[in-house]
């Protein structure tokens, strides 16, 4: 059967083969729409609208979408499957470029002959991030950043688990290996000295094609977490220059290489003194500890903070709002690079709840006014309509933020010190350096106590790849880091619970 398939970028026939959603279909031609619940039809935003032949309407159709919309042939793509040829329309997810932290994209380098240039990858659950960095004089070339593809698969690590379970380990793989190829081919290097990839559990295990299936269920174990050492050939084949590739170590399923990565870069190898790392991305991976003992825990905060999972959400891209004041009950917002905003991104979702809070828009319990509560809180207008705020995004950040500040204050205790012993405190992640702390301190996302001790670090886990690149013995102190470290597990824990349904609420 055919599919043809009409994008902004014109039309395509893609060749159904037998078993296949039309989502699955338009990702293995590298058509990408939004699929964050990973094709579970649940989240509802991989709509397609047929134009010509018949998609018969499913169980989730009729739950998710409204009798108007299912008229005007509307369906969910990841429960599509066709009976005859057919035409839809979609509405293709842009390969947007992220924001880097410490510098934009610059043009291609002028490469010193005599230069040698080595790649730096944080391999996130939502995005990549690249570097060029000049061996020698230990200075970043140039930067790159990308949502990862493997987004298609699910928003979060454990669809992609699932994925990986269901069949799919291969596509996975291969598709994370060609996006850094060709990530890695944009910078035009004639040579390459050597690769350090820093990346969570999960992606290291789909990089690497290991088996998937004990990550997600208990004992919960890894295959491989050590330092991995291989070639750019083994992954990436020969259309780049051929050179040695380290995959930095990790400690468990939950806590991985780019909190490793991230600890040996804000000097948990080397200092006496007891600091925190929080990294708030999806799987809120936090540590606490010295040189010689180091507690490491994860609190699954969702990726609220990455702009996920909320209603007019969206990653660090250019257009994302992410700054807010709330000024005579109207939202005055800022966007990266001052674009036209094309939705919220974690910071932005963080400033506005706080806003929200301290113009007594949202109660302690987390309710909206009375006169948003059906549509939301209109933010500012997009090109493809309002970007509003809703009652359901409020949840979302009240779980992810209780989920942060309870496994942080819980892990505090349970290595043994007070919140106000801590020395200081390193804040990682998808907020790059645009966190406003005092607001995330408003919302209840961190200790007040930590206020003055808190430092945004950025990307941590990417700085640890460009330090691998540069030092010599930061791969000894990566193991260092790993060999001191205990894991303090959340999941069943009595307290943890009975925190984070405290801690729910706002103050
Ligand atoms: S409903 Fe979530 S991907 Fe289809």
């Amino acid at each position: 059967m055919k599919l043809t398939v009409i994008s902004k970028d014109g039309q395509q026939v893609i060749s159904m083969r037998e078993g296949l959603s039309v989502l699955q279909a338009l990702t293995e031609n590298k058509i990408y729409v939004t699929s964050p619940c990973g094709g579970k039809g649940i989240c509802g935003k991989c709509k397609i609208r047929l134009v010509k032949g018949t998609l018969p309407v499913t169980e989730a159709d009729r739950r998710i979408l409204t009798k108007e919309q299912i008229e005007q042939g509307i369906r969910l793509g990841c429960r599509a499957y066709l009976t005859e040829d057919a035409t839809i329309e979609v509405e293709k997810e842009e390969e947007f470029q992220v924001v880097m932290n410490a510098m934009e994209v610059s043009e291609n380098i002028k490469q010193n002959e005599d230069a040698q240039y080595g790649i730096a990858i944080d391999i996130g659950t939502t995005t990549i991030a690249m570097e060029v960095v000049d061996v020698k004089n230990k200075v970043i070339q140039n930067s790159y950043g990308e949502l990862n593809r493997q987004r298609s698969y699910g928003a979060d690590v454990i669809s992609r688990i699932s994925a990986c379970n269901a069949g799919d380990l291969e596509k996975l793989r291969d598709t994370i290996r060609n996006q850094l190829r060709e990530m890695i081919q944009r910078f035009e290097l004639h040579s390459i000295s050597k690769i350090a990839i820093s990346a969570n559990t999960t992606m290291c295990h789909i990089l690497m094609g290991y088996p998937c299936e004990t990550l997600g269920v208990y004992p919960f174990e890894p295959v491989n977490v050590n330092t991995i050492r291989t070639n750019s050939q083994d992954l990436f084949g020969d259309s780049i220059p051929f050179c040695q590739v380290v995959i930095l170590p990790g400690i468990s399923t939950f806590v991985g290489a780019d909190i490793v990565s991230g600890l040996v870069s804000c000097g948990f190898s080397e200092t006496e003194k007891v600091s925190v790392l929080i990294d708030l991305g999806t799987n809120g991976e936090m540590a606490i500890g010295t040189k010689n003992q180091i507690l490491v825990t994860s609190a699954a905060a969702g990726p609220a903070f990455e702009g996920g999972n909320i209603s007019c959400g969206t990653g660090s891209i250019p257009g994302a709002i992410s700054s807010v004041e709330i000024q005579y009950g109207m939202a005055k917002v800022r966007t990266i690079q001052d674009k036209d905003p094309v939705g919220l991104c974690g910071s932005g979702v963080l400033e506005l709840t706080a806003e929200l809070l301290s113009n007594e828009l949202i109660d302690e319990t987390g309710a909206l006014d009375e006169r948003y509560f059906e549509e939301g809180f209109p933010v500012a207008l997009s090109n493809k309509g309002e970007v509003v705020f809703t009652q359901r995004d409020i949840r979302e950040i009240q779980m992810a933020k209780s989920a942060v500040y309870s496994a942080a204050t819980l892990m505090t205790r349970r290595y043994g010190v007070k919140i106000d012993d801590v020395d200081k405190v390193y804040l990682a992640g998808g907020f790059g350096f645009h966190v406003n702390i005092e607001k995330a301190i408003a919302i209840g996302l961190l200790p007040k106590q930590w206020k003055e001790k808190i430092t945004v670090v950025g990307n941590a886990s990417l700085r640890g790849a460009e330090l691998a690149l540069v030092e010599d013995d930061f791969i000894r102190k990566a193991e260092a880091v790993v060999e001191v470290a205990s894991v303090l597990a959340l999941a069943n824990d009595k307290d943890f619970s009975e925190l984070y349904t405290e801690n729910m609420f706002f103050e």
